[in-house]
């Protein structure tokens, strides 16, 4: 039996409900708002957008902003990290490689870095999927502090309360 139909044959939709357990599927029509309130501030001239906080399995994804001479402090990834550059141009300051516009990038577990956009770069855009935790640290290993997809929640809610979206406003993102 053949696995797709032939070109003849109407499309039909699948016919069956899907599982009463599947969560609903998130649509965003405007990944990169228009909507300033929508960028929740992490740092200095550093900001995400969430897309998919998932709470279920322990990630995140979401937009990374980060303008002018920004610096995203020194972190460890004990889980794989995919990003892809929408916008501006961004290095580690542990890798000699940049990750420009269109690039993509897989981070494997292990990896320590601290991600630096040069001063000529007004601002960049990266879509990161990020697992497990960021496990902020020194140089030399000592732990600063963490960010999870609950405390990524958390940051969410707090800011979305303060620009008078509403606490629930993150509901959305959540599964
Ligand atoms: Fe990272």
């Amino acid at each position: 039996m053949p696995l797709q139909a032939p070109d003849t044959e109407p499309l039909v939709p699948y016919q069956l409900p899907f599982p009463k357990e599947a969560l609903a599927e998130i649509v965003v029509p405007r990944a990169v708002p228009e909507d300033e309130r929508i960028w929740v501030p992490q740092a200095a001239n550093v900001h995400f957008r969430p897309l998919c906080l998932n709470r279920s399995q322990g990630y995140w994804v979401n937009l990374l902003r980060v303008r002018k001479s920004g610096v995203l402090s020194r972190h460890r990834h004990p889980l794989a990290v995919h990003g892809f550059v929408l916008k501006g141009r961004w290095h580690y300051l542990e890798h000699d490689w940049i990750a420009e516009e269109g690039g993509y990038v897989f981070e494997p577990p292990g990896e320590t870095h601290t991600l630096v956009v040069p001063d000529d770069v007004e601002e960049m855009i990266t879509f990161f999927q990020v697992n497990g935790v960021m496990y902020y640290v020194d140089p030399y290993g000592k732990p600063l502090g963490y960010e999870d997809v609950f405390t990524k929640i958390e940051l969410c809610r707090k800011h979305f309360t303060a620009v008078g979206l509403g606490e629930d406003y993150v509901e959305q993102f959540i599964r």
